[in-house]
């Protein structure tokens, strides 16, 4: 099963009520580790790129990346771009090949969102791709987009409008959750995705998934959370197994990048792995 759409791997996630892992990477060590680790649970994945990775490797590069690394993949597996509200950005993805976007402009008023969702929605159609939705920023800044103040909330009805209106396929709500590390076990209004998933059947994408407890998942995803993004752990996994391999290699005075190679990549399959099982989609490829 090669590349798939966007949908196809959500549509039969949030029928079953399984979570599929939407794991952002930063570099190729990282989008190899992560898809080995797919391949090896047997199950379906979402691989996400910031839009910082993006302008960081070139969107060739990086898109030429993904195509070599997935030919003749096992698993179903579809590349996203994450929080973008560069609609030019946006455009270059989808012309590219990305198979879906999340367009980010929650920092406007929802009636401009709005507007500007239905032509993303259109844009991404002709393209063949899919479309995440957003109206209320999600607390915390990911690789430069967002705030550390928690944004403004909207009524239950605006939302459910927002997304019968733009079509968008899944929908990122707000829910108490936020990107980055947790200070405190978060306090997740787990209510809202099952009154989001009552009013529209669009899948939920759960955001802000580092930190919390097998048990926050597990409710979330039985509720229609089939979309779980992980950020933050594969950042602080990379780097914290990056510093231990150098820091024993200084003590040993032993300098061999293969060997620091697959010391992270092993690090970085291990914790996409967790919780690819966590979500319960381990074995789930079809
Ligand atoms: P974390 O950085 O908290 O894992 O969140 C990831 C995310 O939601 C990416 O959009």
């Amino acid at each position: 099963m090669p590349v798939v759409p966007l949908k196809e791997i959500l549509d039969r996630a949030f029928r079953e009520r399984y979570g599929v892992a939407a794991i952002n990477v930063v570099n190729d060590l990282t989008l190899e580790a992560v898809l080995a680790a797919a391949v090896e649970q047997r199950a379906p994945l979402i691989v996400q790129t910031s839009v910082k990775t993006v302008r960081a490797i070139g969107l060739d590069v990086l898109f030429g990346l993904w195509r070599t690394m997935t030919a003749g993949i096992e698993v179903p597996v579809s590349l996203h771009l994450d929080h973008c509200p560069d609609r030019r950005v946006i455009s270059e993805c989808l012309r590219a090949g990305w198979n879906s976007v999340l367009f980010d402009a929650s920092s406007r008023p929802v009636a401009e969102n709005l507007r500007e969702t239905i032509e993303v929605v259109a844009e991404a159609r002709a393209a063949g791709a899919h479309v995440e939705g957003e109206i209320e920023a999600i607390t915390g800044v990911e690789d430069d987009v967002g705030s550390d103040e928690p944004g403004r909330r909207e009524s239950l009805e605006v939302a459910v409008d927002f997304i019968r209106r733009t079509g968008v396929d899944v929908f990122a709500p707000a829910i108490g959750n936020a990107h980055g590390v947790y200070v405190a076990e978060p306090t997740l209004d787990a209510q809202r995705v099952s009154d989001l998933v009552a009013a529209t059947g669009v899948p939920v994408a759960l955001h802000g998934g580092t930190g919390m407890t097998t048990e926050q998942f597990t409710d979330l995803i039985s509720r229609g959370c089939a979309k779980v993004n992980i950020s933050t752990a594969l950042k602080v996994t990379f780097m914290r197994s990056n510093l231990d391999f150098l820091r024993a290699a200084e003590a040993g005075g032993r300098w061999d990048p293969p060997s620091l190679f697959r010391h992270v990549s092993a690090a970085v399959r291990e914790m996409a792995a967790g919780y690819i099982t966590t979500f319960g989609s381990a074995g789930k490829a079809w």
